[in-house]
């Protein structure tokens, strides 16, 4: 990120998605003005332009994307140029068929939304390196490009195919991962079922199978295992086709926890690490979600600067219902990702469309003009951006809170013919990461392998899938004076997804304390009081504490008195286990224990006052914002950079913004 930002004169990113082949060139100069007078430095281009740079197969057009790439550089605005090869034009499956996109149950998928392509078809490879080595070519020396765009949005529509060029690349990446077809056997437990493989081309994707039936859960992880590879693939193709002619920066826009792609893998091939968020207008804790996606993406860039690529500025267009963000919305959302460590704010898109899918998704100019609300606040946050230039490049401060949150391990217990189909691994980390949300935690979202230097408590959400060598990390981790909070269901698995023998949590057992002999969840929407926090949802358990404190207990039913919350004090640290999934009130009371010692980024502030401090030679900020509806008295001292009032403590108005560069 930071040469991004050096060649933005060492500003914070502002600007969007900027689609100018759907408009008239007359509109083009414009948008130059506008967004001179928004602020705006920075936007993608050409993402879904490739039906217009090469209309028939090998003969290009680039006239019209020289003269907005000109126009652009002339009015000061910088250009993420895009690969354009996020979807490919109808010509392309015309000519190769064989490129459709073919569901489960094999039906094929036809041309006419995007992204209308087999991840593992060579021909789109061919065909898109061919676009982008012309295109980066022509664009490298252009003043105006100061990074790299890939693709947008891989497996956003095409996750996984399984058709039958991606049955063969299957076969290839099992027969990479296994060696030999019994070591397969051996991890996908053929002996069951009768489903021993004798050869690798009696083997497939997991098809639907027969009417109510189960495909094998080896299987069926290796399947998500090897779509987000395959399509990580496409991404380090279309990455060597721009590094082959140009040394500028290069992303591709994440969509946060995008179950299907394991982000975890893909960011060594990218030089900065952006990411897309869009609220959930049902959500009622959006804005937390949007707060955890924002740790995720640091966490994923290692604490770097990282790019926010696409926000809204209001309503989306696909939702049932797409509802309007309220006064100041836009604005909060911005700096929360801003504070959460983005070193820019783009949006999807510039201008709102006429025609097409997206017409009725907000942009930066609305379908109304420049006479608006909506563009009053664009104009506004552009202004505030620029205020608050000098904190790029800082990071946000050490986290004392990690989040484990590892893809294989969520789709590994998320698969049919489980205990109980309640269980989901994102809502209970969503659960613990509210709990430090409202606290004013702060909180990274690792993986199992990540270094847990620095963190006083890491917590383990259904983490049912865990390495030995994980257990050993998270062992030394405790040993060493650390914290660690494991749920239910976690550890119980080792990496093909075989039970861990002798009493669950498996792998975790020894460290916890506990034995657990048997699963009893919960029938829908039921409660099981418990004798101290009050009830846990979804799932209890019948088990002994075996040199674990019983801390609290199921207090009914047939698992009473068996434990339900566990402390054990282990080398210089503490192992807690909770056997259940703790209402929201229960496990705030276990939070305030679990946290005691934690420290808030700032204390005594509501919930839903976010405080986060960014760091950096050239000082400390803290981002407040205030998403309650009422003023609050921030006891920090230092000059708001928004407002330009001095000393403190500062009072942030309901709704209101401040980033205070400390005394
Ligand atoms: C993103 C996509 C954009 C646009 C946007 C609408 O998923 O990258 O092209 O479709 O959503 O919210």
């Amino acid at each position: 990120m930071e040469q991004v930002t050096r060649a933005l004169g060492g500003r914070i990113a502002y600007g969007a998605d900027y689609n100018p082949e759907q408009w008239p060139e007359e509109v083009w100069d414009e948008d130059v003005r506008l967004m001179q007078e928004a602020g705006v430095n920075l936007v993608s281009v050409g993402i879904f332009s490739w039906a217009l740079l090469e209309p028939t197969p090998g003969d290009h057009d680039f006239g019209w994307l020289d003269r907005v790439l000109d126009k652009l550089h002339a009015g000061g605005i910088a250009v993420d140029l895009a690969t354009a090869t996020a979807s490919p034009p109808p010509w392309f499956l015309e000519r190769h068929p064989e490129a459709t996109l073919v569901d489960q149950v094999g039906n094929r998928r036809a041309f006419g939304a995007r992204q209308a392509y087999c991840p593992s078809s060579t021909a789109y490879r061919d065909a898109a390196t061919t676009l982008i080595t012309e295109l980066v070519k022509r664009y490298d020396e252009h003043p105006a490009v100061v990074m790299w765009h890939v693709n947008n949005e891989y497996g956003c529509h095409n996750d996984h195919c399984f058709c039958d060029a991606s049955a063969v690349a299957f076969r290839r990446w099992l027969a990479d991962r296994y060696g030999a077809i019994e070591k397969l056997n051996e991890a996908w437990a053929t002996a069951f079922w009768s489903q021993r493989y004798t050869s690798w081309e009696q083997i497939g994707p997991p098809r639907q199978v027969s009417y109510g039936n189960f495909a094998n859960p080896g299987q069926q992880l290796d399947w998500w295992r090897f779509c987000s590879d395959e399509i990580r693939e496409i991404f380090r193709v279309e990455a060597a086709a721009v590094r082959a002619h140009s040394d500028k920066p290069l992303t591709t826009n994440f969509m946060g926890f995008r179950k299907s792609l394991d982000y975890r893998s893909w960011v060594d091939v990218e030089d900065l690490v952006s990411n897309d968020h869009y609220l959930i207008a049902d959500d009622e804790d959006r804005t937390q979600q949007l707060a955890m996606t924002a740790d995720l993406t640091r966490s994923l860039a290692h604490g770097e600067p990282w790019l926010l690529m696409e926000h809204s500025t209001s309503a989306v267009n696909w939702q049932p219902r797409n509802i309007a963000k309220t006064t100041g919305e836009m604005r909060r959302n911005s700096f929360q990702h801003v504070a959460r460590g983005a070193d820019g704010a783009l949006f999807f898109q510039w201008r709102a469309s006429r025609g097409g899918a997206e017409k009725f998704h907000s942009a930066m100019v609305p379908h109304a003009g420049t006479e608006s609300r909506l563009w009053r606040d664009v104009v506004r946050l552009g202004a505030d951006l620029s205020a608050i230039a000098e904190v790029s490049g800082t990071k946000v401060a050490q986290a004392g809170v990690a989040i484990c949150f590892d893809w294989e391990s969520w789709w590994a217990a998320t698969f049919d013919s489980h205990p109980s189909v309640d269980v989901d691994p994102m809502a209970t980390a969503r659960a613990w990461h509210k709990a430090c949300w409202a606290r004013n935690l702060g909180v990274d979202i690792i993986g199992v392998t990540d270094p847990l230097d620095g963190y006083e408590v890491v917590v383990l959400p259904v983490q049912y899938l865990l390495s030995d060598e994980a257990v050993a990390r998270f062992t030394a981790f405790v040993e060493a004076g650390g914290t660690l909070v494991a749920t239910y269901f976690s550890g119980i698995v080792d990496e093909h997804d075989h039970i861990r023998l002798g009493g669950y949590p498996g792998g975790l057992s020894d460290l916890l304390g506990v034995r657990i002999e048997e699963f009893c969840p919960l029938p829908e929407g039921d409660e099981i009081p418990l004798t101290s926090y009050g009830s846990g949802t979804i799932w209890s358990e019948r088990g002994r504490a075996v040199g674990a404190d019983v801390v609290a207990a199921y207090a009914t039913g047939d698992c009473a008195g068996d434990p339900a919350v566990t402390r054990r004090r282990v080398g210089r640290g503490t192992a807690w286990y909770v056997g259940t999934e703790l209402t929201p009130e229960a496990l705030d009371t276990l939070a305030t224990q679990v946290f005691t010692t934690t420290k808030p980024v700032v204390g005594g502030l509501p919930e839903g006052v976010e405080a986060i401090r960014r760091v950096g030679e050239q000082g400390t900020y803290v981002f407040v914002i205030n998403h309650t509806h009422e003023a609050v008295i921030v006891p920090v001292r230092g000059t708001d950079l928004l407002s330009g009032n001095d000393g403190g403590p500062h009072v942030v108005r309901a709704g209101q913004v401040a980033v205070i560069r400390e005394e």
